[in-house]
């Protein structure tokens, strides 16, 4: 086992395509790190550079203490697990799990007569790890069958017992679930957070959604345009994001966000004034800002469960659509020229075309820069 270091590291793709932007990352050893981001932002490339995959154009790339920019992808002792799983079609899972090791660790033997004890022992004991970790990820019933009679879940699974059995330093996992329907990724999701906490691996996971992040992640790492925006644990991610892409990124529905104005100690976006938190460094006159504030800071302020409803906090709008949702609604509403959604309660009486109090959690409210888009706090 292992930590990952990715020290300033680029790769650019022909002349200008930087896929991957001075990119500095730090993976603790037994760490479950995800890397999230919209689609082209150089996940995958990452995960390639640190397998060997590609050759980065610079920076400088450790697995422990180990310089690997050089070293070839087979000495790496990586395990991916990539999108679209490329099992052996005529081999059964069986062989689809044995096969890289028999690979590996009988090659050196294979010509030596004079070695078959040499040989039997280490064909028995990947034996043994192929049936353990198959019997770990209950695929063990179906070692004898071909990846074509097993349902895309338990395939899903064959690919992850061909990567565990080989007890690499670290697994890169290059959005492993996205073939699967949602019940099954959801359970998935949780045997992989259950895996990693048994196997204690170093562990890179890919994916371009946001919740997946958010649920598997000890820190999640999000990417734009080949840049890393913010890399932390998924509370503060969501309670200080680092700008307004991550902000937006992380969170559903998506945080709110409007134009305001700083005029003394108050923020005034057309139809709608929300007072600045004391001494907060935003506090310049005049000075424009984006407003950021979740959909679930704002509350129906007829609720006894709403915080309590003061000048400060407390503003009229329209509702929109409501969206039942079952445990709550979700509420689009106009306040004046301001479009935003509320994940109401659904104790709630409001129906759509109603006008009525709502109360924001200015604990939670967001500023930030008009221009960068940088969090200001
Ligand atoms: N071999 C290549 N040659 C040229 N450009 C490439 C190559 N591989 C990737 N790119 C470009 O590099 C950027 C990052 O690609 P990458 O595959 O890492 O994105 P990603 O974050 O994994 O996206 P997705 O979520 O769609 O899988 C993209 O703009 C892509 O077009
Ligand atoms: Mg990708």
């Amino acid at each position: 086992m292992a930590s990952v270091t990715f020290s300033s590291v680029d790769k650019v793709f022909g002349k200008d395509v930087k896929a991957v932007n001075g990119l500095n990352l730090q993976v603790k050893d037994q760490e479950f790190m995800v890397l999230v981001g919209p689609s082209g932002c150089g996940k995958t490339t990452a995960l390639r550079l640190l397998a060997g995959l590609e050759e980065a154009s610079g920076g400088e790339i450790r697995i422990g203490d180990t310089l690997v920019n050089d070293v070839p992808p087979g000495e790496r002792d990586i395990a991916m697990v990539f999108q679209n799983y490329a099992l052996y079609p005529h081999m059964s899972v069986y062989e689809n799990i044995a096969f890289g090791l028999q690979i590996r660790e009988l090659r050196g033997w294979f010509w030596q007569i004079g070695h078959l004890g040499e040989t039997r022992r280490i064909r028995l004991d990947i034996d043994r790890r192929v049936r353990e970790v198959a019997a770990m990820l209950g695929i063990d019933p179906y070692l004898d069958r071909l990846p074509k009679q097993l349902s895309g879940g338990q395939r899903q699974r064959v690919a992850l017992a061909r990567a565990i059995v080989r007890k690499p330093k670290v697994f890169l996992m290059d959005e492993p679930l996205s073939n699967l329907d949602a019940q099954l990724r959801v359970q998935t999701r949780a045997e992989l957070i259950r895996l990693h906490r048994r196997l204690g691996v170093t562990t890179i996971y890919v994916t371009h959604d946001q919740v997946e992040a958010m649920t598997m992640g000890q820190r999640i790492a999000i990417l734009k345009d080949g840049v890393l925006l913010q890399c932390d644990t998924p509370e503060t991610i969501y309670a200080r994001p680092a700008n307004q892409f991550v902000a937006g990124f992380i969170g559903s529905p998506s945080m709110n966000f409007f134009p305001a104005t700083v005029r003394g100690s108050v923020l005034e976006a057309s139809g709608l004034k929300l007072p600045l938190p004391k001494d907060h460094p935003a506090a310049k006159e005049g000075r424009a800002v984006t407003v950021g504030l979740r959909p679930e800071a704002i509350f129906d302020a007829a609720l006894p469960s709403a915080l309590k409803p003061t000048s400060d906090n407390t503003f009229e709008a329209t509702v929109d659509v409501m969206e039942p949702l079952g445990h709550e609604y979700v509420a689009y509403l106009a306040a004046g020229s301001i479009n935003m959604v509320a994940t109401l309660d659904n104790a709630t009486k409001l129906r759509e075309g109603q006008t009525a109090k709502f109360v924001a959690n200015l604990d939670e409210l967001h500023v930030f820069d008009a221009g960068t888009g940088d969090a200001i706090r």
